[in-house]
Order: structure tokens, then sequence, then C-alpha cells
């Protein structure tokens, strides 16, 4: 079977990290989120992926390629201007002649595939859309279902009477199983929403459209929080296939010196070539990216550092994240921050809580 990746949206919600890298292969424990995705693709023996591009195309084609070293056939379809979910789908329909699986690109999820595909079949669906349960429904699609499964309902993004009244927490976790002739609903070159129009389109025809409820873990890492949220859930061994020891969990890259007297209480992470000196404490959940140099006295402490970055001596960093090449000066601060690639933190300056910092700048 093969599958679409829907990766062409603009990220606004996880600016000012997806300036100029796309939020698919922004880094989720040291590797591009979109390898997590395509590994899990790959344990239920789907082999065959489309990547439906818009919005920064090239550096996911540069990273992924074929799609070889990860055992898998990647191929790539890029819309020129922005087609919506399901015109992205559309777009790729040259590839789809036969029972098909969408993803939304950015969904952290454990699901058992083969086993929704197995559902979908036995049900001779024309549509089966995998559930999640959340508390707060109102930036998803909800969905309501008859006693049998079938989909009665499915309302994108509901006010909050909305959810109110339908007394249901089950939404839309953004993987579908289609039939191929869904793709004849969907007009060509056009934006069209596969939750506000594809899916409205079904039910008013009475089609058989099916939702899929499992015990999966599920993350949309949509925001920064959802982002933070994330890595929390996995090294906390949330999902499967991932978990360090709480505690004491410390998973360490190649060429990575930390010295003796640094303070590590997991679960973290720390890439290779970096490089933790005297009296650093390490608070986890914490991830490190490659190449990057803490200096004395500084703590770290529920946060998310990528690539090169260079904090220190005493520098304090509380539920943050911080992009590729940062450097964060001698005593300065960052609680619940959010730095862009190449962010100056000058000495002494403290961020607040709720700091977005744009690429390049300097901030004292
Ligand atoms: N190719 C392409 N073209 N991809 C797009 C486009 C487009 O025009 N617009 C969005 N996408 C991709 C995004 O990159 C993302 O991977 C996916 O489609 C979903 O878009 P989001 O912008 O993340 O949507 P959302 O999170 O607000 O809502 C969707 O996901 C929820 C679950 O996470 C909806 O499907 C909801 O119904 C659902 O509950
Ligand atoms: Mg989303």
């Amino acid at each position: 079977m093969r599958a679409v990746i829907l990766v062409g949206g603009k990220a606004t919600r996880l600016l000012p990290l997806t300036v100029n890298i796309p939020k698919a292969i922004i880094p989720v424990l040291n590797t591009p989120f979109l390898e997590h995705v395509i590994r899990h693709l790959s344990r239920h023996r789907i082999k065959d992926i489309i990547l439906a591009q818009g919005h920064l195309a090239q550096p996911i084609q540069g990273y992924l390629g074929d799609g070889r070293q990860f055992g898998v056939k990647l191929s790539y379809v890029v819309e020129d201007t922005p087609r919506g979910t399901a015109g992205a789908v559309k777009n790729a329909a040259s590839y789809l002649d036969d029972t098909f699986l969408v993803l939304n690109g950015d969904v952290f999820t454990d699901l058992d595939i083969t086993a929704m595909i197995d559902f979908h079949r036995e049900r001779k669906a024309k549509a089966t859309i995998a559930l999640a349960v959340v508390d707060d429904p109102t930036a998803y699609g909800l969905i309501k279902t008859d006693a049998e499964g079938r989909v009665s309902r499915f309302l994108e993004k509901p006010g909050r009477e909305e959810v109110l009244q339908r007394r249901t927490n089950m939404i839309n976790a953004g993987t579908y199983i289609l039939e191929p002739d869904v793709l004849a609903l969907i007009p060509p070159q056009q934006e069209v929403s596969i939750e506000r129009e594809t899916f409205q389109q079904l039910l008013a025809r009475g089609e058989a459209m099916y939702a899929y409820s499992s015990p999966a873990y599920w993350l949309d890492m949509g925001t920064p929080e959802k982002y933070l949220q994330l890595h929390r859930d996995l090294l906390s061994g949330k999902c499967r296939h991932y978990g360090l020891n709480p505690g004491k969990g410390v998973l360490l890259g190649e060429h990575t010196d930390i010295h003796p007297t640094t303070q590590i209480k997991g679960p973290v992470i720390i890439g290779n070539n970096c490089s933790i000196g005297r009296r650093v404490q390490l608070i986890g959940p914490v991830v490190i990216g490659d190449g990057s140099t803490i200096l004395e006295d500084s703590v770290i402490e529920d946060s998310v550092i990528w690539r090169n970055a260079r904090l220190g001596p005493r520098v304090t960093l509380k539920n943050s994240i911080v992009a590729d090449n940062c450097c964060l000066n001698e005593s300065s601060s960052c609680l619940g921050s959010v730095l862009g690639d190449n962010v100056a933190v000058l000495s002494g300056c403290k961020l607040e809580p709720g700091s977005k910092i744009w690429p390049g700048e300097a901030v004292g």
C-alpha cells in the first residue's frame, strides 16, 4: 500500500523555529521528524511513500533523497500554490490507483497501521479515519460516530459551544485510509480541504466512512508547547519504541565529552561531538543536538537544544527550545522561550516566559 504524507503547510504556529526549516524535518530526539514517521510506516510494511509538498520543499528532498537509506522509496509532488489537504492528495493522484494511506505530516503516533488497514478492509469502507482523544478538541476535527463506528459528523475546528453540545472529545488524528475513487470527488488544480470539503461530501453521499479508535500514543506537534510535550512524552516512554529510564536514562553520542563534575538527572539525550563543562546540571527531559557546547555552571532543565549551540558559563535554560547555531552568553537565562536559528542572547540577558526570538537576532 502507498502512503501520501502532507508536508506542504506553512507551520506558522511553530514560528520562529520554522522560518528556515519545514516543520516536517525539525529535529525530534535529534532526528528529523519525518524520519520517525517513515520508519513507523516501514515497520508496517509501507515502503512506497509520496511526499505532498509546497512550502520549503527543497530541504526535505535534500535530507531524505530517494529514501534508500531508510529502506523505502520516496517520491515527491510539489504544489506551485497551496492546494490544501485534499488538493495535495489530488496532486499525487497519478501514484494512487489502489487503496492508500494519507498522513498529516506533523503527527507523532505509534498507531497500529496494520490493524487499521484490516479494520478498513473488513468494513469495505470508502474512507477510514484514525481517532485520537484530546482534552480540548477546539483545535482539531471533531468526530461523532454511531454505534457501529461509522462517522456521522465531522466538524473541523468546532467552537467551544459545539464541543459542549456534541459531548465528544474524539478527534481526527490525521491518518486516513482511502479508496482511490475518493479522488474523483476532489477537483483538480484547486485548493481543497479534505476536512471541510471531501469528508463532508462523503458523508452527504452516505458513503461508508468509519472511525478507527485505538489506544495509540498520539500528538500533533504543531506548536512549541506541543513540541516540548512530545519530547517529554517520548523520553518518558509514552510512545512504543521510545523512552529512557526516568531519573537515570542517559543516551550519549559519539565523541562527546562530559566533565566528571556534571550532574545529570535523566532522561537526557546528548548528540555527537558535544562538550559538557564543569558543574553543569542537566535536569531531564533534556535533548542536546550535535556539536553543542555547554560551559561551566550552566543549568538546563526540560528543554530541547538543536545543533551547534554554545551556552554559558552560568546560563539557565528552562522549558525552552533553542534552534541551530545559537549562542547564549554568560549568565543569561531563558525561561519558557523559543529561539530561532543563529540567535545570540547577550551576557546577563533574562528572557521571560513566552519570549520568541527570530532567527539572527541578538537580544540583550
Ligand atoms: N501539501 C500540502 N499542501 N500540505 C498541507 C497544506 C497544503 O496546502 N496545508 C496543510 N498541509 C499539511 C501540513 O503541513 C500538515 O502536515 C497537515 O497538512 C495538516 O495541517 P495542519 O496545519 O497541521 O492542520 P491542523 O493541525 O490545524 O489540523 C489538522 O490536523 C488535526 C490533527 O492533528 C486537521 O486534519 C484536523 O482535522 C486534525 O484533527
Ligand atoms: Mg497539525
